[in-house]
Formats: C-alpha cells, structure tokens, sequence
C-alpha cells in the first residue's frame, strides 16, 4: 500500500488564490490597502448572515477586540469551556480579565450548560446594576465565550436564556465553526460578536488570519478603528486611542477571497468525509464520536475519534505517516490557567477526552484512497 504522508488538516488551494495574489503583487497592493480586504469582509459576513465583517491578523486578536469592545475590564471574569485552543483563554487574560473555566459535556464536548447553569445560579447574584457578580469575590461576570468545539455547537437558545437571566453578553468563538449552523442560524451570529480564525487547519485559510463579525454598525465601526491603530484620518497621524495594528494584510484577504468562493465545496467534502468515517469506524473496536444536535448542522472541521486505546492508536497512525493528534489540553492543565476557577463535578469530561480522543485525517483535499488507508491503519491498530 502506498506509504505517502497524510496530513492532519491542510489548506486546499485549487481555486482563483494564484491569480488573486499575482493581482496584489502587479499592483502593488500587497499590504494593508487594497480592494480584497472590504470584499473578504463583506464576503464572510454575506455567508454567515451577519450584518458586518472585520479582517483581522488572527482569529486571537479577533477575539482580544471582541471582548474588549465588549466592555470586560482588569479583574473582570469572562467565562469559557475548559476545552478549547488556548488562545481562547489567552484572549481573555490579554484584556485583564480572568477565565472562568466550566467542565464539558461529555456527549457532544461543547460547554456543559446543566453546569454552567447551576453554577450561575447558586455561586452568583445580580447587584444594583444589573451586573452579574461572583458571590466569593465581588468581582464582575461579563460575557459568556462558547467555543464550538470541533465545528460543533450547544443547544444556542439555552446558553442565550441562561446568559439573559444572568445578564451576560455573548461573543462566539466560532475559531473551529465556518459553515456550521444551529436552527439554520450561522456560528457567529448569536451574540453580540463572532470571531472566525483561517489559520493553516481551518476549513478555509488565509494562511493565517481572522473576522469579527457584528450585526452592531458602531461595534463594528469600533473594531475596524482599534484593529488599524485608531487612525482618524488618512492624511494625519492622529490616532486617538491606544490601537492595535491587527489587520488583516490585502495579499491574505486575497486569499481568503478566492477560499470564500469554494467554501460551500469545502464544507461538502468535510461532511463526506465525517460520514465516510463514521459508517466505516462504527462498531470498531470502542470507538465513539462527538454527538450533535438534531438542530446543528455540524461543519465536520476537525475529525475526530473518542477510544480507550488511543495512545497506542496515536503511535501505530503516526508511525505509517496517518497523522492524528490528541484533543486539546484542558484549560486547567496549562500552568498559566491551572488556578482559575474550575467548575466541574463528579467525573471531569475534560479529563476524559483528554485521555480518550484523537484527531484524524481529514483535509478538504484528502483522497477516498487515503480515507480508506487511514480506516485499514486504525482497524490495523485496533485488532
Ligand atoms: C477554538 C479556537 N479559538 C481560537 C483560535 C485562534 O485562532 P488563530 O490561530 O487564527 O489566532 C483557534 C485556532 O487556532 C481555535 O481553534
């Protein structure tokens, strides 16, 4: 059997991304004016439904602003799921803030709202403002990031009831979640900001790279300011806030542009791919799958497989060049995080998966030979 690498999750550049570029490049226009980053903007925003877009360097930074304009402040707690990619946790510290970290369910590995709620209830009260106010410190709760883990989603109208009651905004992390909707609803648009990343494993790439996007005309105004250094005019160099040079550069929004076109194609291939996998790997061996909602429509991004034997699956895949990685490390694993507040009871879902699950191949451009060389390595593995 052929023995060529196959990769985790790649981009896939077979559409106008050459020609695009080659455009930046005979005009000129290869930094942070040009006509690709408005229309990737626009692009983005038209796709999810939302009202507008801003590009960003990365989908950290996207967050970072989000928050910020969000109105969390120093000492201010911004609560997240205890799985997710660091710079969700990361993105909250840059602001002063701290994460509160909640446990995951561990059906479908999103935020365990049962949780989520109850600790909202009993550990918090609302004061004289409307505030939402951790009972052991005084200190501020002000915004909820759901991280859709995987391409995956919560049930969205509970989390945005719980979040109401308690007087919380909403700022998706929907990183993982381009082309997933709930109730026919895109990822990114059930709060007051969703932010997407297009880093090198996403279903589409900029290579790297990020949008906010907003229904909120003056959020979004704000955040196109504070991402390009709170330049007031063209001409002058008066900024007038502390900015931040975070946008996105014009040969990237190229990029992005010509991804945007093919992204219904790529979302396709994703959902061939998870099918392929689940009809092949069901009954083998203990494998399991993350569970999705009768009201998601799941993006299938990231591929991957729950199984009490994954250490040695992890080996037997990577060393025949299948390469398959764990989930991510727990929030409270990471030593910058390993003191904040952990809500979880009983048995720790985190922990769990941690143990159990790896990613596996599954780029828009794989092959159904290299699909079907990765089921026979795992059945290999397995029995
Ligand atoms: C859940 C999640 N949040 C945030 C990010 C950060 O995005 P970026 O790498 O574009 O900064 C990523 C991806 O890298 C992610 O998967």
């Amino acid at each position: 059997m052929n023995n060529k690498l196959i990769p985790l999750s790649v981009p896939n550049i077979s559409g106008n991304e050459w020609e695009y570029v080659k455009d930046c490049l005979d005009t000129g226009w290869i930094s942070s004016a040009g006509g690709f980053v408005g229309k990737f903007e626009e692009m983005v925003a038209d796709y999810v439904g939302a009202k507008f877009g801003v590009a960003t360097v990365n989908g950290t930074c996207a967050l970072h602003i989000s928050l910020q304009l969000s109105g969390v402040k120093r000492n201010d707690y911004v609560i997240i799921p205890n799985i997710t990619f660091v710079a969700t946790a990361n993105s909250v510290k840059y602001t002063g803030a701290d994460p509160i970290l909640i446990d995951v369910d561990l059906n479908n590995w999103q935020m365990n709202l049962d949780l989520l709620e109850e600790f909202l209830t009993k550990e918090t009260y609302g004061n004289l403002k409307g505030d939402c106010i951790l009972k052991d410190d005084g200190r501020c709760i002000r915004v909820i990031m759901p991280v859709h883990v995987q391409g995956n989603m919560t049930d969205m109208d509970r989390l945005i009831r719980i979040a109401d009651q308690h007087n919380l905004l909403i700022i998706e992390d929907a990183a993982e979640a381009l082309g997933t909707t709930y109730k026919s609803k895109h990822s990114g648009t059930f709060g007051l900001m969703g932010c997407f990343s297009f880093n090198g494993n996403k279903i589409i790439s900029t290579g790297g790279g990020g949008v906010i996007v907003s229904d909120d005309e003056l959020l979004a105004k704000k955040a196109k300011h504070i991402t390009t250094t709170a330049k007031v005019d063209p001409m002058s160099y008066y900024h007038d806030e502390i900015g931040y040079n975070y946008r996105m550069v014009n040969v990237l929004a190229a990029i992005g542009v010509a991804q945007m076109e093919v992204l219904d194609s790529f979302v396709r291939r994703k959902k061939e791919i998870g099918a392929f996998y689940k009809e092949h790997l069901s009954g083998v061996g203990d494998i399991g799958f993350q569970t999705v909602l009768d009201d998601v429509d799941h993006n299938n991004w990231l591929f991957t497989i729950k199984t009490s034997h994954q250490t040695e699956l992890l080996k037997h895949l990577n060393d025949n060049k299948i390469i398959s990685r764990p989930f991510w490390m727990p929030m409270n694993k990471l030593p910058m995080y390993k003191d904040c507040l952990y809500v979880v009871t009983g048995s720790d879902a985190c922990e769990e998966l941690l143990k159990t699950c790896l990613a596996i191949p599954c780029s828009t451009s794989i092959t159904d030979d290299e699909l079907e060389r990765v089921v026979v390595e795992i059945k290999n593995a397995l029995y």
